[in-house]
């Protein structure tokens, strides 16, 4: 199979390229090698693959290559929370528009190849909760006034009461809480609108915290485990924010890539699917931080928890990969510990 990987210079894409290969495929990139995600043309890209340094936004080289390909891969985008509101028109250029530009040039050129999305877990929001008298419920955004008093578990929007935190199914309510997320939804909502006209198959890929070797370096747009490994490297203690007891699923990588192979090759009706893509062993920010400053060795310094909070972060999401495994046949194989020890080695970009 050859397959159109857009984002496939960047750190997922570029895993999602090498098992490809590995697997015996073909791969055309397309990457604008956003200047936010790198600092030079990165040295692991494959010679034998064919590399289109363009916009994704470029409507001739979609014109171009989707003649030529069995199926396309949409890796590139802008993630995480950026510096600030102002970076939306940005998000929205970037993974909106983006999108939508290559949509059209399918319908333009009459492909009907597979369409596989990196989209991500922010599309649900807050995770998913259950109080011990009204069953699930759905907590708002968590309000400034509790968050600044310490209060950072979201209560029962009904009673107040605490809630325990439980994994998300792909049947979970949908509710972006940042520009971001937004956009990852709308990408999705796009590419179904795309799947149902043209009695095409998408695959959006719901990532969990990724993380692993070529991550960005720490930047307002890279995540945490990026930001912990960055402030180790450089010396200093890794920061963590209100206190440490959030929760995130943290997937390596490399078992993405496999997740992204899977959803090319399986059989898979016309129509679009969702996937958590994700550990399903669920860890706090503060063992993150932990599990990073024990792999990097006894002078690394030490996690710091300094309260404060972020508007529009999330308390606890974290996944059920189940529907991933019964129908895709993707279990995530790099368990936590040895994960970290190999992110604490690793160069990042
Ligand atoms: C992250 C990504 C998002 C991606 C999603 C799924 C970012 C900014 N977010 O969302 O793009 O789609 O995973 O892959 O890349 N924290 C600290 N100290 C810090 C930074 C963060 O304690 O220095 C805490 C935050 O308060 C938050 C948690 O770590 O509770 C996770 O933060 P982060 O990785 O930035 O965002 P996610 O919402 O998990």
């Amino acid at each position: 199979m050859h397959v159109l990987v857009t984002g496939g210079a960047g750190f997922i894409g570029s895993h999602v390229v090498d098992a490809l290969l590995a697997a015996g495929h073909t791969a055309v990139v397309v990457d604008n090698l956003d200047p936010a995600a790198h600092r030079s043309r990165p040295e692991y890209l494959h010679d034998r693959v064919e590399h289109r340094f363009v916009d994704v936004g470029d409507r001739e080289t979609w014109v171009e290559l989707l003649p030529r390909v069995d199926a396309v891969c949409h890796q590139a985008g802008k993630v995480g929370l950026g510096v600030d509101f102002a970076d939306i028109t940005a998000y929205v250029a970037s993974n909106d528009t983006g999108t939508a530009v290559a949509l059209w040039a399918m319908h333009h050129v009459g492909f009907r190849g597979r369409l596989v999305l990196a989209s991500s877990m922010v599309v649900y929001g807050e995770g998913r909760y259950q109080c011990s008298v009204h069953g699930d419920v759905r907590p708002g955004p968590r309000t400034e006034v509790d968050l600044e008093q310490g209060r950072y578990e979201p209560p029962c929007p009904q009673c107040r009461r605490d809630l325990a935190p439980v994994p998300v199914g792909e049947d979970a309510p949908l509710d972006p809480r940042n520009v971001y997320a937004a956009t990852k939804l709308h990408q999705e909502h796009l590419c179904a609108s795309w799947a149902r006209e043209h009695d095409t198959t998408v695959v959006a890929l719901r990532y969990h915290n990724v993380y692993g070797p070529r991550m960005p370096r720490d930047t307002p747009y890279a995540g945490v485990a990026s930001i912990f490994r960055s402030a180790i490297a450089g010396g200093r203690a890794p920061e963590v924010f209100e206190d440490g007891g959030q929760t995130r699923d943290f997937v390596h990588v490399r078992d993405v890539a496999r997740a992204n192979l899977a959803a090319l090759t399986v059989d898979l009706p016309p129509g679009f699917h969702a996937y958590n893509v994700a550990s399903g062993t669920p860890r706090s920010v503060g063992d993150l931080a932990r599990a990073l400053a024990d792999a990097a060795g006894p002078q690394a310094p030490r996690p710091e928890i300094v309260g404060g909070y972020r508007l529009g972060d999330v308390r606890h999401v974290f996944a059920s990969p189940e529907k991933a495994r019964v129908e895709l046949g993707f279990s995530a194989d790099v368990g936590f510990d040895d994960g970290m020890r190999e992110l604490a080695r690793a160069n990042l970009r």
